[in-house]
């Protein structure tokens, strides 16, 4: 299993590519996660440069020592939701991780997101974490009216302002990754789902509200949450999970109480 074998580290593979740059002077020691599930360390030294990113060290190992190296990317700017990898045992979007935020020494290892299948190296398998979106109805529901007039949602209105903050998730899974309740029970929905469903619950405009609040209560819904953080403390945008997930649940109180639910 993947958590046993972080203990073996720079296996033949390994020494073959710190060989193959010695050359360089300073470098940085990279451990990389190779494999699936099961696998191990493959180390790479990989020369310093200025506002070096986590990502342009998978990418400059990728390039420059190993193509086989699998990983994801895209937008290389934070907006995409891509490259997120655990970094020094944290998640992280490596694209917008500068390695000097994350290391003082010269060392550092990155393996795959945690709580979802490896599929190969740095790459994992996201459908779980999508899938979960779609179970939490986390899609807009339009009115059965397509003819009806543009709506009016007032920027200063409380439902308006709670939607906003939630609203932009990039997808990245981090805080899916740092949330230890997925860890445990793989059908909870999860921070980003959650997150998602309540930017929608405050969306004026959206017409499956009673269907949300009961996809999102139940055993694997909001009550699940123990309320950690740890996914508001990873957030790469700096987004708060655990205050959506609150205000789901008091949602899913109140209509309880209702007989609604
Ligand atoms: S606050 Fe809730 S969703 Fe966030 S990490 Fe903790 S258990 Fe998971
Ligand atoms: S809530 Fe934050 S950490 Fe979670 S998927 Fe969205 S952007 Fe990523
Ligand atoms: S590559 Fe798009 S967010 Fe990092």
């Amino acid at each position: 299993m993947r958590e046993a074998s972080r203990l073996a580290q720079n296996g033949e593979g390994g020494s073959k590519h710190v060989a193959a740059a010695e050359q360089q002077t300073e470098s940085l020691r990279v451990k990389v996660w190779r494999g699936t599930q099961e696998g191990g360390f493959d180390a790479f030294e990989v020369p310093p440069s200025e506002n070096q990113t986590v990502l342009d060290v998978v990418t400059y190992i990728q390039r420059e020592l190993d193509p086989s190296l699998s990983y994801r990317f895209a937008c290389r700017v934070g907006m995409c939701g891509s490259c997120a990898m655990t970094v020094n045992g944290r998640p992280r979007w490596t694209c917008r991780t500068h390695v000097s935020k994350v290391t003082d020494g010269r060392e550092i290892t990155i393996e795959p997101l945690r709580n979802l299948p490896i599929i190969k190296d740095l790459a994992v398998d996201m459908a779980a974490f999508f899938d979960k979106w779609e179970r939490a109805k986390g899609s807009f529901t339009p009115s059965a009216d397509a003819a009806a007039d543009f709506a009016v949602v007032e920027p200063t209105s409380p439902k308006r302002r709670a939607a906003d903050e939630a609203i932009e998730c990039i997808g990245c899974a981090v805080c899916y990754s740092a949330c230890d309740v997925v860890a445990w029970n793989p059908d909870y929905l999860g921070p980003a789902a959650l997150n998602r469903a309540w930017t929608l619950v405050n969306d004026v405009r959206d017409e499956g509200q009673a269907e949300r609040l009961a996809a999102v209560s139940g055993d694997a819904g909001c009550h699940a949450c123990h309320s950690h953080q740890s996914c508001k403390t990873y957030c790469p945008k700096a987004l708060n999970p655990t205050g959506a997930i609150a205000g789901l649940k008091r949602l899913v109180a109140m209509a309880t109480l209702r007989g609604e639910l």
